[in-house]
């Protein structure tokens, strides 16, 4: 099992001095905690001064998303030489919210792991079905692609998968461990098949709906290294008590 990683990713939510705040209220909570690799995602506004504000921790820091050309004429755009710059590691690439609301592409998706690698960002690779594709069995096809289109011509290395099940992004309705594990180790066949021995050690974690409650359980299946909380990371006091859920 590899070292479990935990990712806030606060979506479009908290300002600078919010995000000040919940870093200052946070990192005592977590300071004895080397167990979990613990990651925030704030909105682009607020990395600078997250940054800042975690210099001096083990949490590392994040960026929601990516463009995927350097620089030119991108207006409202963002490049991984610019996240590189404000401090983040990580940069989570394809989630459900980006390709639903702003048609993001498995090629576009696939570009931007170019770009974040090219740039030694380490990425969180979003996939996961929708709630009527899981009704009409087609679970394991649509992660399958993603997986596939998604990391084509692409290096195993520096990637951590996330498997957000759509329909349990957001509604309260959180996978069992059993749905969880039975993708996760879909996933983790798909990786060693396609990879052999390097998909052995990329990290699968689950997100939808994850809280303090479920995390214990979910953490509990084989194939389930971390999560990608949303909801459940915007208040200091419930992220730490997901982190710290081995305490
Ligand atoms: P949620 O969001 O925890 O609020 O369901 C998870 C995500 O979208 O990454």
């Amino acid at each position: 099992m590899n070292k479990p990683l935990i990712a806030a990713n606060w979506k479009l939510n908290k300002t600078i001095q919010e995000t000040e705040s919940f870093i200052k209220e946070f990192l005592p909570s977590v300071k004895n905690n080397n167990e979990v690799e613990i990651v925030l995602a704030p909105p682009f506004t607020s990395l600078y001064i997250a940054n800042l504000a975690l210099k001096d921790s083990q949490v590392k820091l994040a960026a929601q998303n990516i463009f995927y050309e350097d620089k030119g004429a991108f207006t409202g755009e963002v490049s991984a030489p610019m996240l590189a710059d404000v401090g983040c590691s990580y940069v989570i690439i394809g989630h459900s919210e980006r390709r639903q609301y702003f048609n993001e592409t498995d090629d576009i998706v696939n570009k931007k792991i170019r770009a974040a690698r090219k740039h030694n960002l380490s990425v969180i690779f979003c996939i996961g079905e929708s709630l009527n594709e899981r009704q009409m069995g087609l679970t394991f096809k649509v992660v399958q692609r993603q997986l596939k289109e998604g990391l084509r011509d692409i290096e195993l290395y520096n990637i951590t998968i996330a498997y957000e099940p759509i329909w349990a992004i957001g509604t309260g309705k959180t996978a069992t461990p059993e749905q969880a594990q039975e993708v996760h180790s879909f996933i983790r066949n798909w990786l060693i098949s396609n990879f052999d021995n390097v998909g052995k050690e990329i990290r699968i974690i689950y997100g939808g709906s994850v809280t303090p409650e479920n995390i214990k359980s979910l953490m509990n299946c084989p194939d389930v290294e971390g999560a990608l909380v949303g909801g459940a990371s915007l208040k200091a006091d419930s992220f730490s008590k997901i982190v710290n859920y081995k305490f």
